[in-house]
């Protein structure tokens, strides 16, 4: 099988650490989030990815020099201008080959870390003889995500993006989705084309479009408090074995306190401080005295001496906080 990734996107709720760094180079525990989401695939019998690159494109690529992640072939192809995730699809599925194989391929949103079961999800999607299959999380506030109405049997009857309040089903689309070559036709060239706004919905509409509803772990990583879950859930355990936060190579004076935090490489945490429920990304120093709660310090900034940094605030890479600062929901530095 033969996935597209798509990892073209801003990464806007995520600025501003993702003016730097796109959003799946990000590190999630210690390694970039994209090699989460490729390893995953690759226990699912995924043997190459192509990621549907755009904005910093570099950045993935001097990542895998040797066209290898997890295990995995690697394929990179970038979009001259963003093309939206159908866009995406398509310039992908042409610029590296896949259409050469006609086979039904994998697609998924390169921020999603998830236990699911493609296996499973493969065997609906022949049985019903889908032309898609996607993927279904039930969750308490759908709004912020594509809503799916299905009919018993898993055929898609209704498909929402983002859709105003009350949203007509509690199950979203998680992501993953299974194609065959047909929906890459229903894709206008030239233009941006989404997904999931034009292209599912008139799936549903002529009755094509299956979904699995399968409740396992799950998680869309793309905003300031999911970006921290999905590490913090590597550190409780919720996800297999826990896993140590703090990096061998971080230096964390005896006197300070570090509690479920990811604390990096190079990161030189001092006297007095108090780390909590945050990630301090590598080369970041905290200060005698300071307090980071529940929030990420970027690459090589500073938390000043006796700063507190709290509730979901983002300190941007190389970002100075002044010694006795207080930030709360931050994003620093502002809009730039
Ligand atoms: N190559 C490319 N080009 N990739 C893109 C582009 C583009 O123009 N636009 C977005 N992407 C990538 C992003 O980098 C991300 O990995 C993925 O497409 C989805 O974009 P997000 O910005 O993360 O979308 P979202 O989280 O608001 O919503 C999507 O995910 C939800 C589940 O997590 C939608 O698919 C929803 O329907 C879904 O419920
Ligand atoms: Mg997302």
């Amino acid at each position: 099988m033969q996935a597209i990734l798509l990892v073209g996107g801003f990464g806007t709720r995520l600025r501003p650490l993702t003016l730097t760094t796109p959003k799946q180079m990000l590190p999630v525990l210690h390694r970039p989030m994209v090699e989460h989401v490729v390893s995953g695939l690759a226990r699912h019998g995924v043997e190459r990815v192509v990621l549907a690159l755009g904005y910093h494109d570099e950045a993935f690529r001097s990542a895998y020099p040797g066209g290898r992640c997890a295990g995995v072939e690697l394929c990179c192809v970038v979009e001259s201008e963003p093309l939206d995730t159908a866009g995406a699809i398509r310039f992908a599925y042409a610029a590296s080959g896949m259409e050469d194989s006609r086979g039904t391929f994998l697609v998924a949103n390169g921020d999603v870390i998830t236990d699911l079961d493609v296996s499973e999800m493969l065997r609906l999607h022949r049985s019903a003889g889908a032309e898609a299959t996607i993927h279904l999380i039930e969750v308490e506030d759908p709004s912020r995500y594509g809503v799916v109405v299905t009919e018993a049997g898993g055929r898609v009857s209704a498909f929402v993006e983002k859709p105003p309040r009350p949203a007509p089903s509690n199950w979203i689309n998680a992501g993953t989705y299974l194609m065959e070559p047909s929906v890459v036709g229903r894709i206008d060239g030239g233009r941006r084309v989404s997904v999931e706004r034009e292209i599912f919905p008139a799936m549903a509409a002529d009755g094509t479009l299956w979904a699995l509803k399968h409740n396992t772990y799950w998680v869309d990583a793309g905003t300031p408090q999911t970006y921290l879950r999905v590490q913090l859930d590597l550190l409780d355990g919720r996800r297999g074995p826990a896993v140590a936060g703090v990096s061998p190579e971080a230096s964390v004076d005896p006197g300070a306190v570090v509690e479920r935090s990811v604390v990096m490489a190079g990161a030189v945490v001092g006297e007095g401080s108090v780390v909590r429920g945050s990630a301090v990304h590598s080369s970041a120093v905290i200060e005698a005295g300071a307090q980071v709660m529940d929030s990420v310090v970027g690459s090589g900034a500073t938390v000043g001496q006796g700063a507190r940094v709290t509730d979901g605030t983002l300190v941007g890479e190389h970002f100075d906080v002044e010694p006795g600062a207080t930030l709360s929901e931050a994003r620093v530095p502002g809009a730039v």
